[in-house]
């Protein structure tokens, strides 16, 4: 089976391409670079990457403000350094998945420009959601929408209309009533399967229908839509209308040869409400966020890891597992602080900052963790070094628009967007030949470079790259988790593999048996320290 449905069990990488790799020197990454660092990949043992989105876009978000979405950002290159990159990645046997940004196009997009140029109630501003402002002279927004990055939802053009965009003011909100939004996004995605994509990362699966009528909501967004808290859903996510814009796209996919698959970034609990994205005629994963933002306490990780596996059941899905992306804390750093202590809005240099031994420590853990369960699990690069958090970034080089939007009061993403360590010894590390690197790298990131960790033994790097390998001989991925109800740890069989991870203070006994892998020198008596995860064959 994981031979033909390859995304079941698949490791999947994921590119920031802004920061992987640069080619042309200007010290922003691009296609070319990516392309130039696929052995690293195939070194590492993934089955494929996923690249966040390198389209035209003026990057007011990094990107997710896509201006056009059949073609290639000059920064990042061109269609035909894409077809060369898919053409190398074939040829390694790495899978490609691109990233679809359809809730909302950015505001430089031939459609909004059409809209913000036509009157109201034209056809063009029916595209999106444009509606007349409350109060005497229409001076106020619609209604007390909430920009997840801060602020109201809305923005008034100068006749005085409002439109809608739940990010930033540079990414209006698509009307997926209208079935030219739908056709255009059907037509996107043959443009890429044509070109050869195995799949999609679906942004903000959770938000292109909204409520019919816009029904008022006043509560800040929280990183989680769960009807469980609220009730009842915000009537912008978790909108029932959703599911059919995804089961329309699965019947393209599967028209085409190859297992094409998409993965859905759907930020909804509980488990149950997250799984109706997966059934079989819909999207073919979920990202499973409840996981990445479980406490690091072992009641906490063991019913994060069984809500999962028990919500995908009923459907047949499986279960997706992450750690880190370019949306949150790194997870070495994240780690570095007593669980319950919240890095949900970045880390500046006034902040309290982590313990970082103790998070690289604990982020070894989880992933040797993370690793051995079944389904899918994604990678963010970098992860695989160990790298931390960019903790002390000055806030004058900030880009993201949490910055701006929230007033300077949330730091945003900055910190785990920065160019990545390729050589200890090179300007800006290696990461492109001009020696530059569009956010300030740390000037410790040296012993993180993929060339002070390869072939090293215990090394981050050769501790990934032997789960990965052992994953694939022991067929992890294709699994089951039988928990060891003898006790309450995080202690559990997957096939012929024992897993078992120290949470407490002290060191844990470990059972008979031939050590695998392990994410921390074991102790002398052959105990298992605090904050490290053991594979035994026993
Ligand atoms: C989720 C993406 O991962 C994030 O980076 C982006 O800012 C928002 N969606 C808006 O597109």
């Amino acid at each position: 089976m994981s031979q033909l449905l390859w995304w079941r069990d698949a490791v999947i990488y994921q590119v920031y391409p802004r920061s992987f790799a640069d080619a042309d020197g200007d010290g922003m990454g691009d296609l070319r670079g990516i392309a130039s660092r696929l052995d690293h990949l195939v070194e590492l043992g993934v089955d494929a990457l996923w690249m966040s989105p390198f389209y035209p876009s003026p990057q007011h978000d990094a990107g997710y403000d896509v201006a056009d979405y059949r073609d290639v950002d000059p920064r990042f290159g061109t269609l035909a350094d894409f077809d060369a990159l898919v053409a190398a990645a074939k040829e390694r046997g790495l899978r490609v998945v691109v990233d679809l940004v359809p809730n909302h196009t950015s505001s430089d997009h031939v459609w909004f420009q059409e809209a913000l140029a036509a009157d109201s109630g034209s056809h063009a501003r029916d595209r999106y959601h444009f509606r007349k402002g409350l109060g005497v002279d229409g001076e106020l927004p619609p209604n007390g929408w909430q920009s997840v990055f801060g602020g109201p939802a809305w923005t008034r053009v100068p006749d005085g209309e409002w439109y809608l965009h739940l990010f930033d003011t540079s990414q209006p909100d698509l009307n997926w009533d209208l079935a030219e939004v739908r056709d255009m996004f059907e037509d996107v995605l043959r443009f890429w399967l044509d070109r050869g994509v195995d799949g999609f990362r679906v942004d903000v699966a959770h938000g292109l229908i909204k409520e019919s009528g816009l029904p008022d909501w006043t509560a800040a967004q929280v990183p989680i839509t769960s009807p469980g808290a609220e009730h009842r859903n915000p009537p912008m996510w978790d909108q029932d209308g959703v599911h059919d814009v995804y089961r329309s796209w699965r019947r393209i996919l599967d028209s085409y040869p190859g297992d094409r698959m998409m993965v859905g970034e759907a930020w909804v609990a509980p488990a149950e409400r997250l799984a109706r994205y997966v059934r079989p005629d819909e999207m073919n994963q979920a990202f499973n966020f409840n996981y990445l933002m479980a406490p690091w306490t072992a009641a906490d990780q063991r019913e994060a890891i069984e809500s999962s596996l028990a919500g995908v059941e009923p459907v047949g899905a499986i279960c997706t597992w992450v750690l880190s992306n370019h949306d949150v804390v790194r997870h070495a750093s994240r780690l570095g602080f007593e669980p319950g202590y919240s890095t949900q809005g970045g880390i500046g240099e006034d902040d309290p900052q982590p313990d970082e031994a103790l998070g690289l420590r604990r982020a070894r853990a989880a992933t040797l963790l993370m690793l051995s369960l079944p389904g899918s699990a994604y990678l963010y690069q970098g992860e695989e070094f160990g790298l931390p958090e960019h903790t002390t970034l000055p806030d004058t080089v900030r880009q993201d628009p949490t910055w701006f939007r929230s007033r300077h009061e949330v730091r945003g993403r900055d910190g785990c967007r920065v160019p990545i360590p390729w050589e200890a010894g090179a300007p800006a590390y290696g990461f492109g030949p001009g020696g530059k690197s569009w956010l300030p790298q740390p000037v410790d990131w040296a012993r993180f470079a993929a060339d002070s960790e390869r072939g090293v033994p215990g090394s981050t790097l050769s501790m990934y790259t032997e789960a990965l390998r052992l994953r694939r001989t022991h067929g992890l991925g294709g699994g089951t988790v039988a928990w060891n109800e003898a006790t309450d740890a995080v202690d559990f069989r997957n096939g012929p593999v024992r897993v078992i991870t120290n949470f407490g203070k002290v060191p844990a006994p470990l059972p008979p048996g031939e050590v695998l892998l392990a994410s921390g020198d074991l102790a002398a008596d052959g105990t298992l320290p605090p904050d490290t995860t053991a594979w035994l064959r026993a």
